[in-house]
């Protein structure tokens, strides 16, 4: 799927064709997505929250969920951030919340849990069925059990095939720095989209060294820019490279 992406519009062409692309893959059409800060910090050095998006920005977050047919995020994120990964910027359908979560530390009540509109699906490293198991259930959760891999995380690899078995074309990873990490590490990226905020902040780096482990540089292609607002949107594709 060669086609230039320099906006949303090149990623709605993306997002039609994402189907053929399971279909020919056995996996999603995977976009990472996050904001950061010019030094590419993604939250704080305490991984707390931070707004790094100005609204413009936020908007065009919300309309790239809206075209996805997914959304996940790590325990990480949830814990720190409890975010709701909904459009209510857009209009438009919310993608299928996903959190990686080996050993079920999501709280019954985060807003993915408690959500009305969907069922947030938890990917579990097969946890004993427990307390914990049977409270996720009851608030609406949908727990998928799942292969962990040498890090005793979740395996991206299976569970790529597992979305694939449910249909799922598109997926939108949204962070935070460890679970990006692990798709570059899988090279299980097909585009970038970055917002870079003008700020400073001596934060969390979007890349988790500690797992990164690769000797090699990620090259990306095809590069586009884009300023909205105060930020610039950088569109760009993996270069995977021998490693
Ligand atoms: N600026 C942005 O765009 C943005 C977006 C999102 C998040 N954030 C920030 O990112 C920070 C959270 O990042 P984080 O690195 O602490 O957590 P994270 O990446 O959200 O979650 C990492 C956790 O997910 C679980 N996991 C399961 N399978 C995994 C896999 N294959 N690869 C990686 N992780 C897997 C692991 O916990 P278990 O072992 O318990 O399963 C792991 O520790 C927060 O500060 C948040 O504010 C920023």
């Amino acid at each position: 799927m060669k086609i230039q992406i320099k906006s949303i519009e090149d990623f709605k062409t993306v997002i039609n064709k994402a189907r053929h692309f399971r279909l020919e893959n056995g996996r999603p059409f995977v976009t990472v997505t996050y904001a950061q800060s010019l030094d590419g910090s993604i939250a704080t050095v305490n991984r707390q929250q931070m707004q790094l998006s100005g609204e413009e920005s936020m908007h065009l977050t919300h309309r790239l969920r809206a075209l996805n047919r997914s959304i996940l995020v790590g325990i990480g994120t949830v814990l720190a951030d409890n975010p709701s990964l909904t459009t209510r910027l857009v209009v438009g359908d919310s993608p299928q919340p996903i959190i990686l979560d080996t050993n079920l530390r999501t709280p019954p009540n985060a807003k993915l849990v408690t959500r009305q509109d969907l069922s947030t699906w938890i990917v579990n490293g097969n946890v004993a069925t427990n307390g914990r198991y049977r409270r996720l259930q009851q608030k609406g959760a949908t727990l998928i059990s799942c292969r962990c891999d040498d890090n005793g995380w979740i395996d991206l690899g299976a569970l790529m095939a597992q979305l694939a078995e449910r249909k799922i074309d598109s997926l939108m990873v949204e962070g935070g720095a460890r679970v990006i990490t692990s798709f570059i590490r899988w090279r299980l990226a097909d585009l970038f989209v970055v917002t870079v905020a003008p700020k400073l902040v001596g934060g969390l780096p979007v890349l988790d060294t500690h797992s990164y482990r690769s000797k090699a540089y990620l090259q990306l292609d095809d590069v586009h820019y884009q300023k909205i607002g105060k930020d610039l949107i950088l569109w760009a594709r993996p270069q995977w490279g021998a490693s």
